[in-house]
C-alpha cells in the first residue's frame, strides 16, 4: 500500500472519528480531567462535584457521562443534587473510598447522596466504606456519629443501579428513600456478618422499586422495606450471612405510612437469621402491611425461615402494649429448604390487631435436629398443597 493511501484511510478513519463524536450529543467527563486523584491519600471530594455539576449543567441534548477511571479514589461527603437539565450516567471503574476517619464524613448520616435527580444511573466500580473504625467506635461505647449509609437516592425518579460494588458501609450500603422507578441490579454487597447495621439495601417511602440479581452478605438485614413502600419487586437475591430480607420495623411512629404489594422471589437465604420477615413495634401505630407475596424460595439453615414479629420491643420500652400495625394478605408459596431452629414458621401477631389472610402454598421446611414445627398467635388464613410443618393458622 503506497504511503497516500494511508494518509486517506488515517482522514477518511478520524473523519468518521470526529462525526461520531459530534452526532452522539454525549457530554464526556472523566474526573480525572477535573482534579480527581487515585491514591487514598489525595482528596478527590472537589473535583467529583465539579465533574457533577458540570454534568448537571450541560445541555448537549444527549447524556452526560461522568467517568471514574480505575484506582482508589478518597471522597468525603459529596451531594449530588438536581434537578439536571439532561441524563446522567455515572460510569465507574475504580473505587470511591470514604475517609477512615468517620467524623469527616460527619453526622449528616449519609456518604454519597443523590437528592433530586431524574433519569441518573450508577453503573459498576466500587464503593468502599470504610466501615471498621466507624464498627469499633460503636462497639466500644464510645462518643460516635450518626454513621454514614454509603450511596442514597432520595426524592428521585427513574434511577438505575447496575453492577455496583459496596463493601463495608458505616450504615446501610444503599438506600432510597422517596423515589419512584429505581432498578437495581446486578449489586454485590459485602460486610462482616458482625458488623453493626450494615443494612444491604433499605427502601422507604417509594414505588416501583426492583431488586434483581443481587448478591448480599452483611451483618444486618439484605433487604430491608420500611414504611410508605408499594409496588416493589425483588428477585433473585442470594442472601447471607444477615438477617434476611425484612419488611419493617413498621409500627415505630404513631402515625406512619403502610406498606403494600411487595414480592420477593427466586431468592436463596444461607445461614441467615431469618428468611422473610415482617416485623413491627409492639406498640400503637396506624401503619400497616399488605399484599405481600413471598415466593419461589431456597432456605439454607435460615434461623427462622419464616416470620412475622408483632412483639419487636428491644429497648423494652413498649411494656405489654400491642402493636397497631395491620397484616393482610401475605402469601407464602413454594418455598423450601432447611431451619437452623426448631420452629420454622412463626407467626406472631397483635393481639389488638390480629393477621388475617394469610395463605401458605406448598411449603417443605425440615429442621436437621428433629422434626420442624409451627408457632401461631393471632394468626389466621388458609393453607393449601403440602404444608411441612403442620399450619397452625386458624381460619
Ligand atoms: C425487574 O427487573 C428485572 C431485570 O431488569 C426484570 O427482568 C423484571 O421483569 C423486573 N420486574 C418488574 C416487576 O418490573
Ligand atoms: C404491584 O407491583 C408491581 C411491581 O412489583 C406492579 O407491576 C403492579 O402493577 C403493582 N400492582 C398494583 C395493583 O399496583
Amino acid at each position: 500500500m503506497a504511503t497516500n493511501d494511508h494518509h486517506w484511510i488515517f482522514f477518511v478513519l478520524s473523519t468518521l472519528l470526529l462525526w461520531f463524536l459530534e452526532s452522539s450529543n454525549a457530554t464526556y467527563i472523566n474526573v480525572v480531567n477535573y482534579g480527581a486523584k487515585a491514591g487514598t491519600t489525595f482528596d478527590s471530594t472537589t473535583a467529583f462535584l465539579k465533574a457533577w455539576s458540570s454534568a448537571c449543567k450541560s445541555s448537549s441534548g444527549g447524556p452526560a457521562r461522568i467517568y471514574v477511571p480505575k484506582g482508589r479514589f478518597l471522597i468525603k461527603q459529596v451531594s449530588f443534587t438536581g434537578p439536571c437539565r439532561n441524563k446522567i450516567e455515572l460510569e465507574i471503574e475504580g473505587t470511591l473510598v470514604a475517609p477512615s476517619d468517620y467524623w469527616s464524613v460527619g453526622n449528616s448520616g449519609y456518604w454519597i447522596l443523590f437528592r433530586d435527580v431524574n433519569w441518573v444511573s450508577v453503573s459498576g466500580g466500587t464503593l468502599d466504606g470504610n466501615g471498621a473504625p466507624y464498627w469499633h467506635c460503636r462497639r466500644t461505647g464510645n462518643n460516635c456519629p450518626a454513621g454514614a449509609r454509603s450511596i442514597s437516592f432520595s426524592w428521585s425518579n427513574n434511577v438505575v443501579i447496575n453492577g455496583l460494588r459496596s463493601i463495608n458501609s458505616q450504615r446501610m450500603h444503599i438506600s432510597v428513600d422517596h423515589c419512584k422507578n429505581v432498578l437495581i441490579e446486578e449489586v454485590k454487597i459485602r460486610a462482616p456478618a458482625g458488623s453493626p447495621n450494615t443494612d444491604g439495601i433499605n427502601v422507604q417511602f417509594s414505588s416501583g422499586v426492583n431488586i434483581s440479581h443481587a448478591t448480599i452478605m452483611t451483618g444486618d438485614d439484605c433487604i430491608s422495606i420500611g414504611q410508605g413502600t408499594r409496588n416493589m419487586w425483588v428477585q433473585h437475591v442470594a442472601c447471607g450471612p444477615g438477617h434476611g430480607i425484612s419488611i419493617g420495623s413498621l409500627g415505630s411512629y404513631l402515625e406512619e405510612a403502610g406498606v403494600e404489594n411487595i414480592t420477593v422471589t427466586s431468592s436463596v437465604f444461607t445461614k441467615t437469621q431469618n428468611g422473610v420477615r415482617i416485623k413491627s413495634w409492639a406498640q400503637p401505630s396506624n401503619g400497616y402491611a399488605r399484599d405481600i407475596v413471598f415466593r419461589n424460595l431456597i432456605m439454607e439453615n435460615a434461623y427462622n425461615p419464616i416470620i412475622i414479629d408483632q412483639q419487636y420491643c428491644p429497648g423494652r420500652e413498649c411494656p405489654h402494649q400491642n402493636s397497631g400495625v395491620k397484616i393482610s394478605r401475605v402469601s407464602y408459596e413454594d418455598i423450601k429448604g432447611t431451619s437452623a431452629s426448631p420452629v420454622a414458621i412463626n407467626f406472631h401477631c397483635s393481639s389488638s390487631n390480629p393477621c388475617w389472610g394469610i395463605t401458605l402454598q406448598d411449603i417443605r421446611l425440615t429442621y436437621l435436629k428433629g422434626s420442624a414445627t409451627s408457632s401461631c398467635s393471632n394468626a389466621a388464613g388458609t393453607n393449601t398443597g403440602l404444608v411441612i410443618p403442620k399450619s397452625c393458622l386458624t381460619h
